[in-house]
């Protein structure tokens, strides 16, 4: 199987473990179901739950028990995406090919549809312990959702990152943005992922070291996409960093340093992933794909 056609069938078999933890769309409350269904159904890359998929298998994790996790991920990171498309913050209309949450709902029920995902995330990942999984290690996952979700994580990135649009911002301001709001959420994913499987800390440690350069570059690519790419091919608005007048990756160092930097800081986690005692080759092929990604 080509890279393509794996990164194809893995994201099809987080797809389904997303939708199979999807809350039914009934009852008074149905409009906000029908919001938080919308939104995750609209589609994704899948990311997150995939890379945890991974990360688990690399440390020989076979069980059912990381599902309930996979799903919560990518729960998390659509609410995400649900506030960050809001009038408020990045006021865009198009996300995942589909008009944005608040174009739909409005913004009453996008704001709900946002809390309702995050939080409906941590119900869904209890559920662990339902399929067997170890308390200890579930408590120990839960506490890094939280973490990576939160203040110290995606929350923190977001309001660095909005408090200052409009801003000239230092390069060391714009890693701590770039590590925080899209590092977090992938790092929680590659240490979830190495917990319920039992990796010894070390281990986990350097998984989250991994992710945090995965994120740095993700970030990067997805600023040079916002230049680059295609409306039609992002399924989300290009020039949208311009339109808030945001410093960026790009405006900082240029598109040539920024293409350079994916490629550079991926390859640094890739060899980080080499000096693990297990391995997964399609984690490798991964990080190396993400870096000339078109969506
Ligand atoms: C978009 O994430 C937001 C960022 C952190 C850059 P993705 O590019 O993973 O979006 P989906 O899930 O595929 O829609
Ligand atoms: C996204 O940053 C960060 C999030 C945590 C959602 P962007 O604002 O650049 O993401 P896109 O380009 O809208 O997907
Ligand atoms: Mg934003
Ligand atoms: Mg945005
Ligand atoms: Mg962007």
């Amino acid at each position: 199987m080509s890279g393509e056609d794996r990164l194809a069938a893995a994201a099809a078999e987080a797809e389904a473990v997303v939708k199979k933890y999807l809350p039914p769309v009934e009852g008074f409350q149905k409009t906000v179901l029908d919001a938080m269904d919308y939104s995750v159904n609209a589609g994704g890359k899948r990311l997150r739950p995939l890379l945890m998929r991974e990360s688990y298998r690399l440390f020989g994790g076979t069980g059912e028990e990381i599902e309930p996790f996979m799903a919560a991920m990518e729960m998390i990171h659509t609410s995400s995406l649900i506030h960050d498309d809001l009038p408020c913050m990045d006021n865009d209309t198009l996300r995942r090919g589909k008009p944005t949450a608040w174009v739909k709902y409005g913004y009453d029920m996008a704001v709900l549809a946002g809390d309702g995902l995050m939080i409906y995330a941590f119900e869904t990942a209890a559920k662990a312990l339902a399929l067997g999984a170890d308390p200890g290690r579930t408590g120990r996952c839960m506490g890094i959702l939280a973490q990576k979700t939160g203040i110290y994580g995606m929350i923190g990135g977001q309001t660095v990152d909005v408090e200052l649009t409009n801003q000239p911002i230092p390069r060391e301001k714009l890693d701590f943005i770039y590590r925080l709001k899209t590092g977090a959420l992938l790092e929680a994913s590659l240490m979830i992922g190495a917990v319920m499987a039992g990796a010894e800390e070390r281990e986990v440690k350097i998984m989250e070291e991994i992710a945090s350069m995965v994120g740095l570059a993700f970030q990067i690519q997805d600023d040079i996409l916002d230049v680059t790419g295609t409306e039609e091919q992002l399924g989300k608005p290009v020039l949208s960093d311009e339109k808030n007048n945001k410093t960026t990756y790009v405006t900082l160092e240029g598109l040539e340093k920024a293409r350079e930097d994916v490629k550079e800081i991926s390859a640094r986690a890739v060899e980080l992933l080499g000096s693990l005692k297990g391995k997964n080759e399609f984690l490798e092929e991964l990080i190396n794909m993400l870096t000339d990604r078109k969506k």
